[in-house]
């Protein structure tokens, strides 16, 4: 391979470093909306587990029951102070209603 070819592939491994992640099974042909959108939703994996499984011997709970609707109409809620939480409220309050929704888009569950 020669150095020309080389340099998009380390600048996705420092991208992909950068924002702390282990994409296992994707490759590097991502592109940076992909990525953008990945490294959002990423934030959320710390309490809620990675794709919003859960860490259920963490008490956080599981989140990719949900549709992304329902994920959008409760991050809106605590936004919002419809919701009540110790830790959703203000971190909702750090989004755009645009991440929000790509956020809940990255996450809900696919039907
Ligand atoms: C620091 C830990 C933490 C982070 C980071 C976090 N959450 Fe939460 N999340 C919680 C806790 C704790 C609750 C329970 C409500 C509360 O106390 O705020 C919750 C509740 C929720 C719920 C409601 C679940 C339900 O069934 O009612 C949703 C949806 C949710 N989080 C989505 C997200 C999204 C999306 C992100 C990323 C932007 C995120 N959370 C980041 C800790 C976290």
């Amino acid at each position: 391979m020669r150095t020309k070819e080389l340099k998009p592939v380390l600048l996705a491994i420092s991208i992909s470093a950068i924002s702390g992640l282990c994409w296992s099974g994707t490759s590097f042909a991502q592109t940076a909306d992909q990525l953008y959108k990945r490294a959002l939703a990423a934030t959320c994996a710390n309490c809620h587990g990675t794709d919003g499984k859960g860490v259920p011997e963490g008490g956080m709970p599981l989140i990719n029951n949900l549709t992304s609707q329902e994920i959008l109409t409760k991050l809106k809620g605590y936004k919002s102070g419809a919701l009540e939480g110790t830790i959703m409220p203000q971190l909702a309050k750090g989004y755009s209603d645009e991440q929000l929704t790509t956020i809940a888009n990255q996450l809900g569950k696919k039907q």
